[in-house]
């Protein structure tokens, strides 16, 4: 683990950046429960981008809400911020907008931060599989193995029987074959609707009673959730999987191959990394935002990949 001062080693650091997830949450939270996806995006969208503003980063958005041509705000290569250091910064304003929308558990806004340079550029990916390991598991499986083989290492490395496991999985049709291949090994799923950086951060906690998470999901939460892991001392594996043959053809074009496994250490080349989240609906990070006669309670989670420290963050402030 690199002793060089990084640049997110001021001591206010942490704080400074819990207001831009806080900005988002809070934005989001009129939205809670009203079947409006899009309008609560939008607003998480625009109170994310004016709070990354006011904060002395020089940032350029790696990845985020997709390509300049469909994201008006928070698109790939814009720079944001008003001073130094300079950055790059994975944002998900709100990850688990469905769940949002319909006003049930695990719902956050996040971002993550690094170092100018460190993170992996995925271009027009938005679709990553993922391989989300503890740290018990560490070097001990690989993403390439068929399932079968993957839950037997990872049995070994947990030093518990594979009827034991229990993997996160998105209930998608895409991972059916997948979740048949679990089960007919031994082991149990969790599928969930929504929200696998949710999963991803159950697999790396002691005591969640997640194992891992297998399956592809979004490639901003795949960065995003690389820099967690990192900090928490688990392993994390992505390989972009585009769905659809647009997206296939443009991450070709891109450059990026399919068959490629990458380590977390690929993706983003830093331990100078920073994850930041407030909770919107209550979930496995954070607790959600209560907005209660013009005062907002909020949770703020940051975890430090070059430490491993974590800032848990209670704020109760007034609200406009
Ligand atoms: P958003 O709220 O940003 O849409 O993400 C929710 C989510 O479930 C992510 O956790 C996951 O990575 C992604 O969607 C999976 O995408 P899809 O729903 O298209 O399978």
């Amino acid at each position: 683990m690199s002793t060089r001062p990084g640049p997110f080693d001021r001591a206010d650091f942490p704080f400074a950046l819990r207001l831009v997830t806080e900005a988002a949450a809070i934005a989001a939270h009129t939205w809670v429960g009203r079947s409006r996806k899009e309008d609560g995006d939008g607003a998480a969208v625009e109170a994310m981008r004016k709070a990354l503003n006011d904060i002395n980063i020089n940032a350029v958005v790696m990845i985020g809400e997709g390509e300049k041509d469909n994201a008006p705000l928070l698109y790939r290569g814009e720079r944001i911020g008003k001073g130094e250091p300079e950055i790059e910064i994975a944002v998900d304003p709100i990850e688990g907008t469905t769940n949002m929308a319909n006003g049930v558990d695990n719902s956050m806004a996040v971002m993550a931060l690094a170092p100018r340079g460190a993170m992996f550029d995925l271009g027009p990916s938005f679709y990553m599989d993922k391989l989300v390991l503890p740290a018990a598991a560490k070097g001990k499986v690989d993403p390439a193995w068929p399932v079968k083989k993957k839950l037997e290492a990872l049995a070994t490395a947990l030093n518990k029987p594979v009827s034991e496991l229990r993997i996160f999985v998105l209930n998608r049709k895409r991972h059916h074959a997948m979740i048949k291949d679990i089960h007919d090994a031994g082991a149990r799923t969790m599928l969930q609707e929504n929200g696998d950086v949710a999963g991803a951060f159950m697999a790396v906690q002691p005591g969640s009673n997640v194992d891992a998470l297998f399956g592809t999901g979004g490639s901003p939460e795949g960065i995003i959730t690389a820099i967690f892991v990192r900090a928490m001392g688990g392993e994390f594996f992505g390989r972009v999987d585009p769905q659809g043959d647009d997206e296939a053809t443009k991450v070709k074009e891109f450059g990026l191959d399919p068959a490629k496994w990458m380590s977390g250490n690929e993706l983003v080349k830093s331990d100078d990394a920073v994850f930041v989240a407030t909770g919107i609906n209550s979930g496995p990070v954070c607790r959600g935002i209560a907005i209660e006669k013009g005062i907002a309670y909020t949770h703020s989670v940051i975890l430090m990949a070059k430490t491993g420290a974590r800032h848990d963050i209670s704020s109760r402030a007034p609200v406009a």
